[in-house]
């Protein structure tokens, strides 16, 4: 298959890296309820009266890769996102979950793109040629410079990888066509990809969901903006005990998301926070805490000021649930990203904010406001587009 076949199809797929973690397994348990009842779902989405005659979401379905070889309603019991009477009345569907084994991150990469499209060939033939988006949902990795790379051909034969397995998913997905989300925090979206993207025709969403604390963050920061009350000081404190947690343990895995989470306030604000004081006081923190599980708690602390730079003071609690609160955006992203693809858009689309920490794209929008009025824009012009017949391949 090439990228002229992702085209509208009875079905949709998702395809991806990492299909038996917290947030997947999550989704694949939503798309099995969804298949018997829509209504189970649909309300949970944002997208949930969108694309509707474009991906149906009663025939979407998840498949992809994982070096895990548990069964899948293992890795859902493991996880413990769902309780046992959720899960159980779908685990025969769930058990027909397609899940490759991934390639090993340390061989030779052009290698592991071929055996990546191949797979993605043969699961959409599995799954009778249906159209498909990769989600990335691997590990948060450890940064590295990827920038200075010419052209595909010369990331493809010097690049080391090990350390960065998205890499060969995404460069797969999009030579083979296929819209790309970036739902982790690993900065995949370099330059040579995203204009091997624009040639392939194929979008590419990111950069690292946002899903909880950070979601609120942007909300109640574009509300001081707003009011002109000026933000002195900022301290996140987020536990959580599931496997991504365990992961930001690592200060090197940890670096890009904090960065993500960090950087956003000021950017907002248009002002450093904590510059009266001489130093940064926007301050974010993850500690692995197993107790919680995925039940994921944030606390916030906000000291402000307003007229006569009077001190005052806002705490917040949010008792989160990760990949219930991750999984809807990702089946979100997955029909944005399939609808953009039929209409004509390629390449980075800074106009979905809204669901990243991180967009990339040029000149993302900030405020919550404007990510609002973006989505409503972007929204628009595919529904023009769509009416106006520029759909491509259709
Ligand atoms: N849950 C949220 O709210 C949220 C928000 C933003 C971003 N994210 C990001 O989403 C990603 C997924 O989160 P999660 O909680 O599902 O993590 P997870 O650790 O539960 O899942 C990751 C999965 O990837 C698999 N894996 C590891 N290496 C692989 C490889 N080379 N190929 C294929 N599979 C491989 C693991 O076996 C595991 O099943 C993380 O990067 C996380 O930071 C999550």
């Amino acid at each position: 298959m090439n990228q002229s076949d992702n085209s509208k199809s009875g079905s949709l797929l998702l395809l991806v890296a990492g299909a038996k973690g917290a947030v997947a397994s999550t989704l694949a348990a939503a798309l099995a309820a969804a298949r018997r009842d829509p209504a189970s779902v649909l309300p949970s989405l944002t997208t949930g009266n969108m694309f509707d005659a474009l991906v149906p979401i009663s025939a979407t379905f998840l498949a992809g890769w994982d070096t895990s070889e548990e069964r899948y309603t293992d890795s859902i019991r493991r996880h413990g996102v769902l309780p046992l009477e959720l899960w159980e009345p779908l685990a025969g569907d769930l058990e027909r979950t397609l899940v490759y084994k991934a390639p090993d991150a340390a061989s030779d990469f052009i290698g592991q793109v071929d055996l990546l499209r191949r797979d993605i060939d043969e699961i959409r033939v599995h799954h009778n040629g249906a159209q498909a988006v990769f989600i990335n949902l691997l590990p948060a990795a450890v940064s590295l410079r990827l920038n200075e790379y010419r052209d595909i051909a010369h990331l493809m034969a010097e690049a080391d990888f090990s350390a960065l397995p998205d890499m060969a998913y995404t460069l797969a997905a999009i030579q083979s066509g296929i819209p790309v989300v970036n739902f982790t925090p690993n900065p995949v979206e370099i330059p040579v990809l995203l204009d091997e993207a624009v040639k392939q025709g194929v979008p590419v969403l990111g950069r690292d969901g946002k899903t909880g604390q950070t979601y609120i963050k942007v909300v109640l920061a574009s509300a001081f903006k707003a009011r002109n009350l000026q933000v002195n000081g900022w301290y996140s404190l987020n536990i959580l005990g599931n496997a991504d947690g365990a992961n930001l343990m690592d200060p090197q895995r940890a670096a890009g998301k904090l960065h993500n989470k960090t950087n956003l306030l000021d950017e907002i604000l248009e002002y450093e926070v904590g510059s009266p004081h001489g130093a940064p006081a926007h301050k974010v923190r993850i500690d692995y805490y197993p107790p919680r599980g995925d039940a994921k708690e944030a606390w916030d602390v906000i000291d402000f000021s307003g007229l006569f730079g009077l001190p005052m003071s806002l705490r917040i609690n949010l008792l989160g649930r990760d990949s219930i609160l991750a999984a809807p955006m990702v089946l979100d992203l997955a029909r944005w990203a399939t609808a953009l693809q039929l209409v004509g858009y390629s390449g980075p689309i800074p106009e979905l904010g809204f669901y990243f920490k991180n967009t990339v794209g040029d000149n993302p929008p900030l405020t919550f406001q404007d990510q609002l009025t973006s989505l409503a824009q972007l929204q628009h012009k595919f529904e023009e587009k769509l009416t106006s017949g520029t759909m491509k391949n259709v």
